[in-house]
Formats: structure tokens, C-alpha cells, sequence
């Protein structure tokens, strides 16, 4: 029945799972969830678009990485809706000789072991260079009514892993930031920490290293970044903390700069809305479409792209915790030019 290739460096028998195992774990997973938006998004169209179709699709992935022999790199069809990521899709010779995946930067990175094939999905589709060429030769503090939200799209974990190896996210000129996240051997690729069939972080094996009950809860960083006194936190707390402090300087700038105030609300595409009441709360009438934030500066631009990208990767704390610290900082200390942010307290790493 199932015929698949399966890498010649997996784990020996004798510790693996059974197929039965591995079959009951990918079908709770969400890549087997045929009725998540992320497979269900085409269904009127009756096909995923080939622009979607790499990550969406399973097929989509196989003519992609050309193991449906089609040409290699490019999709050459809509792929089928409603199909997902199954096991051909990550279980075929294109998948498993994978070594180098493209990214949105253009910038091509090899020796991504046997979890290649995630970094295909995981990647985003914006990058540094995308808000730069958005931006080019505009004055930072300016509105330009043509300029429109940049958004990385989502779980772009892979960018973040490789930081500024693949530049994800957004980097600031004369600036430098932390490349790949080389965590420990055995706990440095994707599926090491993540079981490549349920996707669920393996907690328990991570205790003989790190404290804590929780992911959320593990430090090994030394500097108070977020300026709250507190080292003991884990470095999520960190994160946290100057994810929120961003919010508060993207509002400010927005309602002092661009005279226009501005909400985010998580689960509203395009994110970023005009606060019409003031309230610093997206109200359900306010997070729809038509009111879509229109007053973008490009100062703002790159912070909201920024903020967004740390919001879309919830687990950017164990990607790599100190290139998504230099991107919160960096979003700051620019807005901090115009908002008078007090930067002291803030530690970047
Ligand atoms: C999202 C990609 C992905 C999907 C989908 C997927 N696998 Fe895997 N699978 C992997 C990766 C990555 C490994 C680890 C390979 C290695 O260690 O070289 C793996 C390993 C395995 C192994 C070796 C045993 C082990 O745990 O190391 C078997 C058998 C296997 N997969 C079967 C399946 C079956 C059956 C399905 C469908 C029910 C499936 N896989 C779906 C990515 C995937
Ligand atoms: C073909 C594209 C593709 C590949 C390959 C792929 N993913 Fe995914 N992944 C997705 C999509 C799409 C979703 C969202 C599915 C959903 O919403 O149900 C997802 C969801 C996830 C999630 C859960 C995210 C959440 O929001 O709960 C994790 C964790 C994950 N993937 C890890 C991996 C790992 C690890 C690998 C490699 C072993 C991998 N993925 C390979 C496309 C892919
Ligand atoms: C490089 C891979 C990639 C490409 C190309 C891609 N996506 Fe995605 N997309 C993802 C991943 C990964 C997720 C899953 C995020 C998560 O964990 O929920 C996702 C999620 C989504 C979602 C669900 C969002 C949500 O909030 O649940 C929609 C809708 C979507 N993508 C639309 C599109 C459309 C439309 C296109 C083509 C124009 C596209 N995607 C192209 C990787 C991709
Ligand atoms: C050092 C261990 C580690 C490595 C390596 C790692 N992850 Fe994660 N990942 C985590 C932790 C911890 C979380 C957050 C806890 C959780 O959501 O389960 C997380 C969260 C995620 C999420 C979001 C899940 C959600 O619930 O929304 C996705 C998607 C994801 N990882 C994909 C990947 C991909 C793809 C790679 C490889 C490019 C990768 N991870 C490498 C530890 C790791
Ligand atoms: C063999 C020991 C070991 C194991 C096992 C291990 N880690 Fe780590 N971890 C480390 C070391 C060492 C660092 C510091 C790496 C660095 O900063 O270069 C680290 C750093 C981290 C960080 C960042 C902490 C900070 O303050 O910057 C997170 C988050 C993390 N690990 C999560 C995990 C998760 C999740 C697992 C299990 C899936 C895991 N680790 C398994 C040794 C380990």
C-alpha cells in the first residue's frame, strides 16, 4: 500500500516508531487537517494557483521539487484542492535528496539535512529586500498613500532559524543580526525538536539540558533585554516583552506621524487597521478590509513587517531568540527617533 522513500540517515529500527504510529500522529497533525483554511482557502476555485500550490498542496509540493518529473523549482499546474501535506509529499527521491532551498531573498542555503523539506513551506514569501524595494528612495517619515501593508505570511519558521542567512525579516541598514541558530547537534534541525509527523515539540527531551516544565520557560541568555528586571524568565518573556513595547511605539508614531492611529488584530487579514475611536482596541467593525490601514510611512512599514513577523512565529524564542530580539530592538530604537522611546533600559543582543 504506502510506498516510500525514507532518508538513508533516519534513526536505526530499533528506535523508531511504527508505521502505525507514525500514520495515527500525521493524521492528527495539521498537515493532515483537510478542513484548516490552509487547505480549504482554493475550494471555490475549484485549484490551488501554482503561486500557492508548493505549500498548500501535497502534489503542489511534488511537482515543485520536481518529483512528479516535471521541471524542478517551479510548479507547472494548479494543484488539487483539498489535498494535503500527505507522506509522498515529504516521502519521495526529490524530498529526500534535498539539500538547498531558495528563499524570498533570493539568497540560496544549503546543508539543511534531512528537514529540507520544511524550510521549502516554512520560509515566508517577504524578506528584507521585498520592504526595501518597496521603500526605495522614499523619505522615512512621509505618507504615501500608494504604499500597502508588507506581510511575511505565516509559521515562517525556517527564516527565522536562519536569520541573517536568509534575511526574513526586516534588517536595518549598518546593522548586523544573528545568522542560522545553531542550537546543539541532534536538536538543531527541524525535525529533531518537532516530530516531523505530529509536529509537536518532544518537551520531555529536552530536560536534560534545560529547567522549566514548558518551552516558554528555558533560558540560557544572560542580559535583561526587555529591561524588567527580570533574568529568570524564559527568553519568551523576553520576547514578549519587546513585542508589546513595539505595539505601543507603532501606535504612537502612527497617531503622531502619519496623524493616522493604527490597531493590529491577529487574526484579520491585513492586520493593521485604522483605529477610528482611538481606543488602541481593533473593534469588530474596525478589523475589516475596506478599513485596512492606508497611511503608511516607510519607517512604519518596517516595523509593522517586523512586528508581524514576530507575531506569525510563535516559536521564534527557539528558532533564534536573539535575531528575533535585534529585530524588535531595531524596530524601536528606529521609531524611538520620532515617538522619543526611552531606549535605556533595552539590551540588544
Ligand atoms: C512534513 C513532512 C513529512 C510528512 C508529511 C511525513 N513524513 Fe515521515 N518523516 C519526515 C522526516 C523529516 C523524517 C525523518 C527523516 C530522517 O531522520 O532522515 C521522517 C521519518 C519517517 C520514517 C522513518 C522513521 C523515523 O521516525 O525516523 C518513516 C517510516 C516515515 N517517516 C513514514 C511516514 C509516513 C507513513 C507518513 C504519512 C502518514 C509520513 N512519514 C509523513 C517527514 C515527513
Ligand atoms: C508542503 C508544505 C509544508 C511542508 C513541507 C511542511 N509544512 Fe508544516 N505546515 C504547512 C502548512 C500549510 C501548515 C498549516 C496547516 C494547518 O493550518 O492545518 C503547517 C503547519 C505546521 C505546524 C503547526 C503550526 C500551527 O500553526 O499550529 C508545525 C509545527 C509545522 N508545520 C512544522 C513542520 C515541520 C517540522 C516540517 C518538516 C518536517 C514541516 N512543517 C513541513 C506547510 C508545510
Ligand atoms: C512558501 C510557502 C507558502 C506559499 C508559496 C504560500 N503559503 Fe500560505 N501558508 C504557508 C504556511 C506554512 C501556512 C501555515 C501557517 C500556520 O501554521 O497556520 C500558510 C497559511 C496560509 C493561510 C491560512 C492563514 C491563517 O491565518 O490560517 C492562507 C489563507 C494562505 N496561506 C494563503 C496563501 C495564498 C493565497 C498563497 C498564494 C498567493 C499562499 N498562501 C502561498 C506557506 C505558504
Ligand atoms: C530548538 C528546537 C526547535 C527547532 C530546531 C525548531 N523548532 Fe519550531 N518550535 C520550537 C518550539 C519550542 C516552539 C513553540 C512551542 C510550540 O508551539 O509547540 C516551536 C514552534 C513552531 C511553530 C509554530 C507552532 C504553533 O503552535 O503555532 C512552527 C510552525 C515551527 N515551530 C516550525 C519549525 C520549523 C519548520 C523548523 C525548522 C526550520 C523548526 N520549527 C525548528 C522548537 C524548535
Ligand atoms: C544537549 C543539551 C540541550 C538539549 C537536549 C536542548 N537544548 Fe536548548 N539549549 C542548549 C544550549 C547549550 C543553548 C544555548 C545555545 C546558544 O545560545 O548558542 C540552548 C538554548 C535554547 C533556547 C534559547 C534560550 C536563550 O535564553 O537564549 C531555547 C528556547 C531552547 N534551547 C529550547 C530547547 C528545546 C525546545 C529543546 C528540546 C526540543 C532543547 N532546547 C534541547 C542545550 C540544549
Amino acid at each position: 500500500m504506502l510506498s516510500i522513500a525514507v532518508a538513508a540517515n533516519s534513526s536505526s529500527a530499533a528506535d523508531s516508531p511504527s508505521l502505525e504510529d507514525i500514520v495515527e500522529a500525521w493524521l492528527a497533525s495539521p498537515h493532515a487537517d483537510r478542513s484548516a483554511e490552509a487547505f480549504t482557502h482554493w475550494d471555490e476555485d475549484g485549484a490551488v494557483r501554482e503561486d500557492c500550490a508548493t505549500c498548500h498542496s501535497g502534489p503542489g509540493l511534488l511537482d515543485f521539487l520536481g518529483g512528479d518529473g516535471t521541471a524542478v523549482g517551479v510548479v507547472d499546474r494548479p494543484a488539487p484542492t483539498g489535498a494535503p501535506i500527505d507522506c509522498v509529499a515529504c516521502h519521495n527521491q526529490a524530498a529526500t535528496a534535498l539539500e538547498t532551498v531558495e528563499f524570498p531573498s533570493g539568497v540560496t542555503v544549503s546543508s539543511l539535512g534531512h528537514s529540507a523539506v520544511c524550510n521549502v513551506c516554512h520560509q515566508g514569501r517577504a524578506s528584507t529586500d521585498s520592504v526595501d524595494r518597496a521603500v526605495a528612495d522614499l523619505e522615512d517619515d512621509t505618507v504615501y498613500p500608494d504604499l500597502r501593508f508588507l506581510n511575511v505570511h505565516y509559521a515562517a519558521a525556517a527564516a527565522t532559524r536562519l536569520g541573517a542567512m536568509s534575511r526574513g525579516g526586516f534588517q536595518y541598514e549598518g546593522r548586523s543580526y544573528a545568522r542560522r541558530f545553531s542550537h546543539v547537534r541532534v536538536f538543531d534541525n527541524c525535525a529533531e525538536c518537532h516530530d516531523p509527523h505530529s509536529t509537536v515539540v518532544e518537551l520531555d527531551t529536552c530536560s536534560r539540558c534545560h529547567g522549566g516544565k514548558r518551552a516558554s520557560d528555558f533560558r540560557t541568555s544572560g542580559p535583561d533585554y526587555d529591561g524588567d528586571g527580570n533574568r529568570r524568565e524564559g527568553i519568551h518573556g523576553e520576547v514578549v516583552t519587546l513585542h508589546e513595547e513595539l505595539d505601543v511605539a507603532i501606535r504612537t508614531y502612527a497617531q503622531a506621524v502619519a496623524l493616522q492611529p493604527i490597531v493590529y488584530e491577529a487574526d484579520t487579514y491585513p492586520y493593521f487597521f485604522h483605529d477610528s475611536d482611538g481606543d488602541g482596541i481593533a473593534s469588530e467593525s474596525e478589523a475589516v478590509f475596506p478599513n485596512r490601514y492606508q497611511s503608511w510611512t516607510p519607517r512604519l512599514l518596517k516595523a509593522a513587517y517586523n512586528y508581524q513577523f514576530v507575531a506569525k512565529d510563535p516559536g521564534g524564542y527557539a528558532h533564534n531568540p536573539h535575531y528575533v530580539l535585534q529585530l524588535l530592538f531595531d524596530s524601536l530604537e528606529s521609531l524611538s527617533i520620532q515617538t522619543g522611546t526611552d531606549m535605556s533600559a533595552f539590551r540588544r543582543p
